[in-house]
């Protein structure tokens, strides 16, 4: 069956370029109507600018698709409640959301300013609550939204240099699982995507050959399944040049130590143990942690806890 987006609306956070302009253009493609938001900044996050964001909506609506500019700043609650507002009062519903807006200010741990470390949490990290926020009665109303988090390699695996913005990217996978666990009942679908692409932000960083195929139009399919109606929820799809993976978090069975066995010395010899991959586990939620080391210390001692299943 054809993923179509026909009667959805869509919010597309920094779409002027790179990936989210070709996320919005895919969005529209298929039906979707579409606004495309962009503050219109240099790539750390300096200037402010209307044209990129009304060219991709002028682009769109040249195709004969429905979409509308707006230049809320994410990371201003005020400003993005304005584009939610506009785009109610336009289109009446909000059906899907991705948050994609990004800035980067680089530097090592020790050389990089807190000011630098705010200002890349507060667009990518405060910009996507935000965004998600203002949204979130709306979706639990209608009983329908897709949202989609944009994380990065830089934030599930380790970037040197970012530790800014790898902290903001990782607290997308956290601010998931817990969206994905709330929003279930009302057909809410929470995912992130870890993208590599060939974008302004990239382009000094890669050769021509590997930019070539890095174009953002190869990953944004695997967004567009990611906020369409038979979406998963809670996966991390990390994409580039047409490769479609997922990441995920597993616990290994791990290990069990009594009375007075627990002391560091005997964690640290046990430490091969600990990291055996088998059985390991993929949990649903904290509390199904906080059960399995219950449930393992208890069977040890012969008790049975009164938590079913
Ligand atoms: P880009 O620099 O081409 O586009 C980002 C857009 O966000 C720009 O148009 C910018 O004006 C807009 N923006 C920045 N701050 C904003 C704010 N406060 N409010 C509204 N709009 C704002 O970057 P690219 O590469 O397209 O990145 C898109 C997303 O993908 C970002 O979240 C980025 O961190 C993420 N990403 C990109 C990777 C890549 O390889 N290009 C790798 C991993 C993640």
């Amino acid at each position: 069956m054809d993923i179509r987006f026909d009667d959805r609306v869509a919010i597309v956070t920094g779409a002027g370029t790179g990936l989210g302009r070709s996320h919005a253009l895919g969005l529209a493609a298929r039906g979707a109507k579409v606004v495309v938001n962009d503050l219109g900044v240099s790539t750390d996050g300096q200037g402010r600018s209307s044209d990129a964001a009304e060219a991709v909506a002028e682009e769109i609506r040249a195709a004969g698709g429905e979409a509308f500019a707006h230049g809320a700043d994410v990371a201003s609650e005020a400003e993005v409640a304005d584009m939610v507002a506009k785009t109610m009062d336009t289109w009446g519903r909000i059906d899907i959301l991705v948050n994609n807006a990004g800035i980067l200010r680089d530097k090592t741990f020790g050389k990089m300013t807190m000011d630098d470390f705010r200002k890349v949490v507060d667009v990518h990290l405060i910009g996507s609550a935000n965004c998600t926020h203002v949204c979130w009665p709306i979706f639990r109303a209608q009983g329908y939204g897709r949202v989609v988090l944009t994380s990065s390699g830089s934030g599930l695996y380790g970037n040197f240099g970012q530790a800014n913005y790898g902290a903001a990217k990782a607290a997308m996978m956290g601010l998931m699982n817990v969206l994905h666990l709330e929003g279930a009942r009302e057909d809410i679908r929470v995912n992130c995507l870890a993208p590599t692409a060939a974008t302004r932000m990239t382009e000094s960083l890669m050769p021509p050959e590997a930019l070539e195929l890095l174009a953002p139009e190869t990953i944004t399919p695997g967004l567009l399944y990611l906020v369409s109606e038979d979406a998963p929820s809670r996966v991390i799809m990390s994409a580039g040049a047409g490769c479609f993976a997922q990441t995920r978090v597993y616990e290994t069975d791990g290990i069990l130590l009594q009375g007075d066995e627990i002391t560091p010395e005997n964690v640290a010899a046990q430490m091969d143990q600990m990291q055996n991959a088998i059985n390991q586990q993929e949990l649903t939620d904290a509390f199904s942690q906080t059960k399995k080391y219950a449930r393992k210390a208890a069977e040890a001692r012969g008790l049975s806890l009164p938590w079913g299943e």
